[in-house]
């Protein structure tokens, strides 16, 4: 018995036939902050959650679906079972463990590598034609894992990478040149974490480039206060941590821009990471790291050819190096 009656010489409805789903691995601080920005701004029409912690998934679940009456209408699911997110278009992973103050993000890699070799290739399996989207930390690492685990190609595995990291670069120069930060064109590229790389050479405002704004104007640009930005970049996290406990709201709208970017083939650039074997002369193996890539409905569409001074190239292939001494210890 429908709660509608049909109206004179209607006929009924077909089935809807495709729904844009997106499963968020882990309810957390962080994928809660991801879920929720992602519900506000009505990016798709189901989203399924998945956490180890059943009394903590059935809670978060109940209190979105609570706030139905003002949202965009979106169908929310949870389960323990990693088979409820089958027919996924984009999953994100956010389980794992965390850093606890002062810790590096690298530190974690051996708790959430034995997480991610027992939730990636159910994942894979349930949403064989999906795009993987990591964000659990060491997230340039953990990308480079699940790529292996899964199996999918290097376009549809992807990690949230410096996309975070450069939007706290573009607030610290917008807020130190009091400008708004959408209007600041600015980069972090590398690992996200410690050894991120900042490229100050193509840093423009409405089009201006930068540095060369102020070497032309002759004003004295004070290389301490880059380093500084730079080193507030880096720091931002470890402070946040150090004062609440975990680093949410920014990451929840970073990933949302990212889901947004892909399941709307919006073609935008992103820094995030990638399989970034054979760019600015990285070799020496399968390195993820963060280059400004384009992303649309089939993930990585490619990467910018950005240009770096040789000492930003130097600091990138560094990154890489950390990265892939890591990587070559890990058993897979
Ligand atoms: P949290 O401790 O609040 O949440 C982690 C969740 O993962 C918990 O709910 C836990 O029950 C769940 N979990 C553990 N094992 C699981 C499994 N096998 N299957 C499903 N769920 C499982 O931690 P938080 O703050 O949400 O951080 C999560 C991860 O995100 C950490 O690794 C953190 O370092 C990382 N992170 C990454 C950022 C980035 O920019 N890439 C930014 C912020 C955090
Ligand atoms: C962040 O940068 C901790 O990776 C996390 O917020």
């Amino acid at each position: 018995q429908s709660f509608f009656k049909p109206i004179q010489g209607s006929s009924p409805p077909p089935p809807i036939s495709r729904n844009t789903k997106i499963s968020v691995i882990g309810v957390g601080n962080v994928g809660m902050a991801i879920a929720q920005t992602i519900l506000t701004q009505g990016l798709v029409d189901e989203i399924s959650l998945v956490d180890v912690n059943a009394d903590k998934l059935r809670g978060e679940m109940l209190d979105l679906q609570h706030a139905a009456a003002f949202l965009p209408r979106t169908k929310i699911s949870a389960s323990v079972d990693y088979s409820s997110t089958v027919g996924s278009d984009l999953v994100i992973v956010t389980a794992g463990a965390r850093q606890i103050s002062g810790e590096s993000r690298l530190n974690l890699l051996q708790r959430n590598l034995s997480l991610f070799k027992k939730m990636i290739p159910p994942l894979a399996q349930a949403s064989p034609e999906s795009i993987l989207l990591v964000v659990s930390n060491p997230v340039d690492v953990l990308t480079y894992v699940a790529w292996k685990l899964s199996g999918f190609p290097s376009n549809r595995v992807i990690g949230s990478g410096t996309n975070l990291d450069s939007s706290r670069f573009r607030f610290l120069i917008a807020d130190h040149l009091d400008l708004n930060a959408q209007d600041v064109q600015a980069y972090i590229v590398g690992e996200h974490g410690d050894s991120s790389v900042a490229l100050w050479s193509s840093i423009s405002v409405g089009g201006v480039p930068i540095l060369s704004f102020l070497e032309r104007q002759q004003i004295a640009y004070e290389k301490h206060m880059l380093e500084k930005i730079h080193k507030e970049v880096v720091q931002g996290a470890y402070e946040v941590i150090k004062l609440k406990g975990y680093t949410s709201w920014a990451i929840g709208y970073s990933v949302a821009s990212l889901a947004r970017s892909i399941l709307r083939d919006q073609r935008s650039i992103h820094p995030v990471s990638v399989l970034a074997k054979g760019f600015h002369g990285i070799h020496g193996g399968d390195a993820f790291l963060s280059l400004p890539a384009q992303l649309g409905r089939s993930g990585v569409l490619g990467v910018t050819n950005v240009h770096l001074t040789e000492d930003e190239a130097k600091q990138l292939r560094e990154s890489a190096k950390t990265i892939l001494d890591l990587q070559s210890q890990l058993e897979i």
